[in-house]
C-alpha cells in the first residue's frame, strides 16, 4: 500500500478507536439533547466527539481542509479534506440503539482515499483506502450476489421534509414488495458498511450530507459496489441523493427512480 494512505489510515482508525471510548462515556449517561430542526437531535458528545477528532487532525495535518458536521470546517489546502460525522446515528445514540458509529473520511484531490466507520457499541470497525479493498476488523469485505427479489435493502428517512408525507415512503412501499424486506436502521453511514459487507444488498436515501457518505462510500466501493446518485448518474458527494448496491441490482433500482 502505498504509504502515506497506510499512514492516514491507522491515523483515522487510532482517532475513531479513540472517539468510540468518548461516544461510549455518553452513552453510558444520562444525557441530553437539543433539536436542530424537526427531530433532527444534536447532544453533547456529537460536539465533544467532533473537538476531539479535529485536535487529533490539526496536531497531524494542520494544513489540510476540513469538513464537520458539528461545524469544525476548515478551508486550507483543498488537494486534502477530511470528512467528519462524529457521530451518525444521533437520534439512536440518544434513545441508547446501539446502531450508530463514527465517520472518517479524508479525500486527497477531490477522490476519496481513506474511510473509516467504527460502531463502538458493536465493536466493528470497517475501513477502506482507495485500490486496497475493503475490512471489517480486519477480514476483506465483499458486496453480496443477490438479485433484486431475493435482497434485503436498507434506507433512511431524513427528518427534514416539510411534506406531510415523506418523499421516500412512495419509494419505501415499492420496493417492499419487490424486495424480501427493506431495513431503516438509523445511521447511513453504517448502512453504506452493512451493503459494503453484504449484509443488505442495496442502500439509497434521498438526502444526505457529505459526512454521512463519504467514508461509506469508499468502503462499498473497495467492497466491488456499485455507488450513484438515486437515478444511476456519476455520484457527487456534494449532492443529497445516493444508491450504493452490490452492482448486480443497481441498473433495476435506478430506472425506477429515474422513472419516480
Ligand atoms: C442521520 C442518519 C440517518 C439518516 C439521516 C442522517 P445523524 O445522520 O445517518 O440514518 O437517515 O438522513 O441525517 O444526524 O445521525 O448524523
Ligand atoms: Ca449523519
Ligand atoms: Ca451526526
Amino acid at each position: 500500500m502505498n504509504e502515506s494512505l497506510k499512514t492516514y489510515l491507522n491515523l483515522s482508525k487510532k482517532i475513531a478507536q479513540d472517539a468510540g471510548k468518548i461516544m461510549l462515556e455518553g452513552y453510558n449517561k444520562d444525557i441530553s439533547f437539543k433539536l436542530k430542526g424537526k427531530a433532527n437531535l444534536v447532544t453533547e458528545y456529537d460536539k465533544k466527539t467532533e473537538q476531539f477528532v479535529i485536535e487529533q487532525l490539526e496536531k497531524g495535518y494542520p494544513g489540510h481542509s476540513i469538513l464537520g458536521e458539528e461545524g469544525s470546517s476548515k478551508q486550507a489546502d483543498p488537494n486534502y479534506r477530511w470528512i467528519i460525522d462524529p457521530i451518525d446515528g444521533t437520534t439512536n445514540f440518544a434513545h441508547k440503539h446501539p446502531y450508530f458509529c463514527i465517520s472518517i473520511g479524508l479525500e486527497i484531490h477531490g477522490e476519496m482515499a481513506v474511510g473509516v466507520v467504527y460502531a463502538p457499541m458493536l465493536q466493528e470497525m470497517f475501513f477502506a483506502s482507495k485500490g486496497e479493498g475493503s475490512f471489517l476488523n480486519d477480514k476483506k469485505l465483499n458486496v453480496s450476489t443477490t438479485k433484486l427479489e431475493e435482497s434485503l435493502l436498507g434506507t433512511g428517512f431524513n427528518p427534514s421534509f416539510p411534506e406531510l408525507i415523506h418523499p421516500n415512503m412512495k419509494h419505501y412501499q415499492y420496493f417492499i414488495d419487490v424486495s424480501q424486506g427493506i431495513r431503516r436502521c438509523g445511521a447511513a453511514a453504517l448502512d453504506l458498511c452493512y451493503t459494503a459487507a453484504g449484509r443488505i444488498d442495496g442502500f439509497w436515501e434521498l438526502a444526505l450530507n457529505p459526512w454521512d457518505m463519504a467514508a461509506g462510500l469508499l468502503i462499498v466501493q473497495e467492497a466491488g459496489g456499485t455507488v450513484t446518485n438515486l437515478n444511476g448518474s456519476q455520484f457527487d458527494i456534494e449532492e443529497p441523493s445516493i444508491l450504493a448496491t452490490n452492482g448486480h441490482i443497481h441498473q433495476e433500482m435506478a430506472d425506477y427512480f429515474a422513472s419516480n
